[in-house]
C-alpha cells in the first residue's frame, strides 16, 4: 500500500518537473531514459546539453499508445495502427512524418518524428500522468553504455538531471528497434528485440540490413555512429574460431587487466588460466555470456560498465554468430568494440 503511494508521488513529482521544463530519467523495458516535454524546445535543449549529444541526433518520442502518438504523427498509416497493435507497449520505435506539436529541436529539425510506447509499468503510468509526447534519449551521456538501472543514471548524469525514478533494471537490456515507416519498404534503422521477422507477418517485407555497412553509411539516422554503446576500456571482438589464438595472446598478458566475454560455456578455457600467476591487484577476468541473445542482451550494459568499474585495461568480446536472433547483439558489440588489432 505505502508503496503504490509513494509511487503515485514520484510520478506527480515527475509530471509537475516535465511540465516546468526540467529533465526526468526513467526506467522502460529496454534502457533508462533521460525525458523531457517534447513539446517545449528549452527543455529538449537541455537533454542535448545534460548528454553531450551532437544536435543532429534526433530524439525518441514517447508516448502512452497509439491513440497518443497518432496525435504527434502527421501521418499514421494502418501499417502504424498494425504495428502498434502488435507490438505497443513494447521496443518497437516507429519513425513518421512528424506532427507540428513535436518542436523542431527533438527532430534534430528533420521531417520525421520516432515515436514509442515503452513497456514498463513506472514509465506508462508517467506518460499516461504527463498525457503527451516524452522525449527521451538513454540516459548515458553521448556514445557511452545505455544504462539500465538507476544507479547507473546517476553515475552517468548526477545532477544534471532533476528526478530519477527508480523501476529496477531493465528487462530487455538493449535499445528498441528503430523501424522507419516512411520508406516502401519499411526499413530497419536499428536492430532490436523485435527483429524483421517478427514485423514481417503484421506488414510484410521489411528492410533489414545487417548494419556493417548500411546503417553506418546513411543519413537517414544521424544517431547510426560507428562508436557508441562503448565501455572505457580498449575492447575487441573476435570470432569463436580465434579463441586459441586469443587464449595463446592472454597468457603472455598475464600481468595486464584484460576480461574474456566469452559465448556460453568454454570447457577448459578457465582452467587453462588457473595455473598461470598473477598480481593481486591485477583484475582478470573470465565471464561466461548468455548463450541465449535475450539473457545476453539483458547482462551486456551491465556487464561492461562493471569491468570498468574494477579498471580492466582491455576486454576481448566473442563475437555472437551471424542469425537474425543475434542482429541487435551484432550491431551493438560492433559499436562498442574495434577487430582484434
Ligand atoms: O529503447 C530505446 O529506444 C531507448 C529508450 C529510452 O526508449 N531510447 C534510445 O534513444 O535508445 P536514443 O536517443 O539513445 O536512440 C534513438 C535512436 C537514434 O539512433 C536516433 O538516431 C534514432 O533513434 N532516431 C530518432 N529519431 C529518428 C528519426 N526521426 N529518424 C530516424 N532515426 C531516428
Ligand atoms: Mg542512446
Amino acid at each position: 500500500m505505502g508503496r503504490a503511494v509513494d509511487d503515485m508521488t514520484d510520478i506527480e513529482r515527475a509530471v509537475s518537473i516535465l511540465r516546468a521544463g526540467g529533465l526526468v530519467a526513467f526506467p522502460t523495458e529496454t534502457v533508462y531514459g533521460l525525458g523531457a516535454d517534447a513539446t517545449n524546445a528549452a527543455a529538449v535543449g537541455k537533454i542535448y546539453a545534460a548528454k553531450g549529444r551532437p544536435s543532429t541526433n534526433p530524439l525518441i518520442a514517447h508516448v502512452a499508445d497509439a491513440a497518443v502518438a497518432r496525435r504527434y504523427a502527421a501521418e499514421w498509416p494502418d501499417a502504424a495502427e498494425a504495428l502498434a497493435r502488435a507490438f505497443w507497449p513494447g521496443p518497437l520505435t516507429l519513425v513518421l512524418p512528424r506532427g507540428g506539436a513535436i518542436v523542431p529541436e527533438a527532430a534534430a529539425g528533420g521531417k520525421t518524428v520516432a515515436l514509442r510506447a515503452p513497456d514498463h509499468p513506472l514509465a506508462l503510468a508517467l506518460l499516461r500522468a504527463f498525457d503527451g509526447p516524452v522525449a527521451a534519449p538513454s540516459a548515458n551521456r553521448s556514445t557511452r553504455v545505455s544504462p539500465t538501472t538507476a544507479r547507473h543514471v546517476r553515475e552517468e548524469l548526477g545532477d544534471a538531471v532533476d528526478l530519477i525514478l527508480d523501476g529496477g533494471p531493465c528487462a530487455v537490456g538493449i535499445e528498441s528497434t528503430v523501424l522507419d515507416l516512411t520508406t516502401a519498404p519499411p526499413r530497419i534503422l536499428r536492430p532490436g528485440a523485435v527483429t524483421a521477422a517478427h514485423l514481417a507477418p503484421v506488414i510484410g517485407r521489411v528492410d533489414a540490413p545487417d548494419i556493417a555497412t548500411a546503417i553506418e553509411a546513411r543519413a537517414t539516422s544521424p544517431g547510426q555512429h560507428a562508436v557508441h554503446y562503448a565501455p572505457r576500456a580498449a575492447a575487441h571482438r573476435f570470432d569463436a574460431a580465434d579463441l586459441p589464438r586469443i587464449l595463446a595472446h592472454l597468457k603472455l598478458h598475464a600481468d595486464r587487466a584484460w576480461a574474456l566475454l566469452l559465448l556460453g560455456h568454454r570447457e577448459g578455457v578457465a582452467r587453462a588460466f588457473a595455473a598461470a600467476g598473477r598480481g593481486p591487484d591485477v583484475p582478470r577476468v573470465i565471464m561466461e555470456m548468455p548463450a541465449t541473445p535475450d539473457a545476453y542482451a539483458q547482462r551486456l550494459y551491465a556487464t561492461l560498465r562493471d569491468l570498468d568499474r574494477r579498471n580492466v585495461e582491455t576486454i576481448y568480446v566473442e563475437f555472437p554468430p551471424a542469425g537474425p536472433e543475434w542482429a541487435a547483439l551484432r550491431d551493438r558489440l560492433r559499436r562498442a568494440t574495434t577487430p582484434l588489432p
